[in-house]
């Protein structure tokens, strides 16, 4: 059964096509990766996902409720460029990140230090323990994207969309962090959508690897036609062999940037 709906959608800036046509059905647990060229749109997609725009035309649905006007609580995000609170300490990042979807404004007394101690759990997972009293200005950048990674997952929202959130760690905290989400989602039903640059990590991670890309062209106007999803691949099993895709599909190849910036 189809959880995420998404039905014609067509997304257009000022006139300009950037996404058109998109059907998609999504199951609920599932976990969708998509990659594509830059400036394809592929932001652009979660936020309207995320219902932070209403697309141009077409609808998104969840779980066959109406179409949302505003991101709510069950959709979490981790954005292309880290966003924390820089007023609140690490902990209490995470702490927050529990906090604010029960609607209730912040934990007190006992409930408040029981809050701590998972949001102490949560730094240990994601090896942020050591700097739990620290401001996040004072966190590197892969620290800062570590943080906010661990902020959103602690939400355990429904529904979870990921831009390209491991591209700034080094390749063992890459790992860990991949155990981390791994871990998370054998815990919960979060379904999830990862754009990431580096197809080993979709398929490594997705059960579906979606590809965005423009199927028509303009030559004296190659901003006409906006970009859809051009492949649906199972990843489910770690079953398909990314390698004999490329092969196939050159033009992924140079999409994918498996070299991550360090830490
Ligand atoms: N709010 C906006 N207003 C106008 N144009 C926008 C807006 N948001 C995105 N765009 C344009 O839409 C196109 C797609 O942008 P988007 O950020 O979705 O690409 P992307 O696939 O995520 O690229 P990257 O891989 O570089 O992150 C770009 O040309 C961008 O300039
Ligand atoms: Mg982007």
């Amino acid at each position: 059964m189809s959880f995420v709906t998404v039905r014609d959608v067509f997304q257009e800036y000022d006139g300009r096509p950037i996404i058109e046509r998109v059907n998609l059905d999504v199951a609920e647990g599932e976990f969708v990766s998509i990659v594509g060229a830059s400036g394809c749109g592929k932001s652009t997609f979660l936020r309207l996902l995320l219902a932070d725009e209403t697309p141009t035309r077409g609808r998104i649905t969840v779980d066959g409720g109406r179409p949302a006007r505003e991101p709510g609580r069950e959709r979490g995000v981790v954005f292309q460029k880290y966003s924390v609170f820089p007023h609140m300490t690490v902990r209490d990042n995470i702490v927050a990140a529990e906090s604010f979807p029960k609607g209730f404004g912040w934990f007190r007394g006992a409930k408040l230090r029981e809050a701590r101690a998972r949001a102490d759990e949560v730094l240990e997972r994601i090896g942020l323990a050591h700097v739990a009293k620290n401001y996040p200005s004072t966190l590197s950048g892969g620290m800062q994207q570590r943080l906010a990674i661990g902020q959103a997952l602690h939400a355990r929202p429904r529904i979870l969309l990921l831009d390209e959130p491991f591209g700034a760690l080094d390749p063992g905290t890459r790992l860990s962090m991949h155990e981390f989400l791994t871990q998370l989602r054998a815990e919960t039903s979060m379904t999830v959508f990862m754009v990431t640059h580096d197809l080993g990590e979709g398929f490594k991670l997705g059960d579906r690897v979606l590809v965005f890309d423009k199927t028509r062209w303009d030559p004296d106007y190659p901003e006409r036609y906006g970009a859809t999803i051009t492949y649906d691949f199972d990843a489910r099993d770690h079953g398909i062999p990314y390698q004999h895709i490329l092969d196939k599909i050159p033009s992924l190849a140079a999409q994918s940037d498996p070299a991550p910036a360090p830490d």
